[in-house]
């Protein structure tokens, strides 16, 4: 399966919102608190965006206002063109003045994370990681925990949105492994848990996900500098691909 990879910076919003259809933009005035508004107006962007380029659609303005998102009862986003359902599935993720939306065929399940390489208090590593991904945090230099503890935070927060369930699913239910670090001279091929690699340029690397008697991901994650991107799917895909605006 292909999953393409959208993203979008605050800078490249408009100030207006005739992109959005009348009851997206109501919702938008009912949010009270204005970095929710910001995010959810840059994450709708970004998915309208991420629709119109995949289905090879005008992007005016009244184009993408006739595209909306919708959340299911879950909070999963929907993507609907003139009321109908569209073809294809999508996740949603925004993080600092970023946005990203990942998108497959319809029915494909499809979760997609991003994150800031940033400190994790130990209290966090215990409630949301299980002990196997807390030792592969410790076992990495300390230099290198906090990108390995959000890689790891990340990862599951890409299976808990697959499963459309989010964080009414406990995160230590989902057991992040990281494929292609078998690799490395750190290698140790007894443990599930191999030392990750670091990245150099932003390729992606492997990663798998296991649901406790759920569907099993396997997935992709890259590094740009401190940013961390990371998704799943099933069916599974080939790493995505990275498209941008014309
Ligand atoms: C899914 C969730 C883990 C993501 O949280 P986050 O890291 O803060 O936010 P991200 O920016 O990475 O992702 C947010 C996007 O995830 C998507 N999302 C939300 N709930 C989702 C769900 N159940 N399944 C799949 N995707 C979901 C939405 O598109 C949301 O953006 P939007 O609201 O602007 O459309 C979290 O929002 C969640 O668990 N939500 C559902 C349950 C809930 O509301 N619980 C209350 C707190 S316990």
């Amino acid at each position: 399966m292909v999953v393409v990879w959208f993203e979008q910076a605050a800078a490249n919003l408009p100030a207006g919102n005739d992109w959005l259809a009348a009851c997206e933009q109501e919702r938008l005035a009912g949010m009270r608190f204005p970095k929710r508004r910001a995010d959810w107006r840059l994450g709708r962007w970004t998915a309208k965006h991420a629709v119109a380029a995949y289905l090879k659609l005008d992007c005016s303005p009244p184009a993408l206002a006739a595209l909306e998102i919708r959340p299911a009862a879950s909070g999963a986003p929907q993507v609907f063109i003139e009321d109908v359902p569209a073809a294809v599935s999508i996740s949603l993720s925004h993080r600092g003045d970023v946005a990203a939306c990942a998108i497959a065929p319809s029915g494909a399940m499809l979760g997609c994370d991003l994150e800031l390489v940033e400190p994790r208090s130990d209290a966090f590593l215990g409630d949301y990681l299980t002990l196997e991904e807390q030792h592969l945090v410790a076992q990495v230099p300390a230099a290198d925990r906090s990108r390995v503890a959000n890689l790891i935070w990340s990862a599951k927060e890409c299976a808990l949105k697959a499963l459309a369930m989010g964080l009414r699913l406990d995160p230590r239910s989902a057991v992040v492994t990281f494929t292609d670090g078998l690799s490395g001279s750190n290698h140790n091929s007894a443990s599930p848990m191999a030392v990750i690699p670091q990245p150099q340029a932003p390729t992606w690397h492997p990663l798998r996900v296991v649901c406790a008697a759920r569907q099993n991901f396997e997935g992709w994650w890259q590094q740009t500098d401190c940013f961390l991107r990371t998704m799943v799917a099933f069916p599974t895909s080939e790493p995505p691909l990275i498209m941008t605006r014309n």
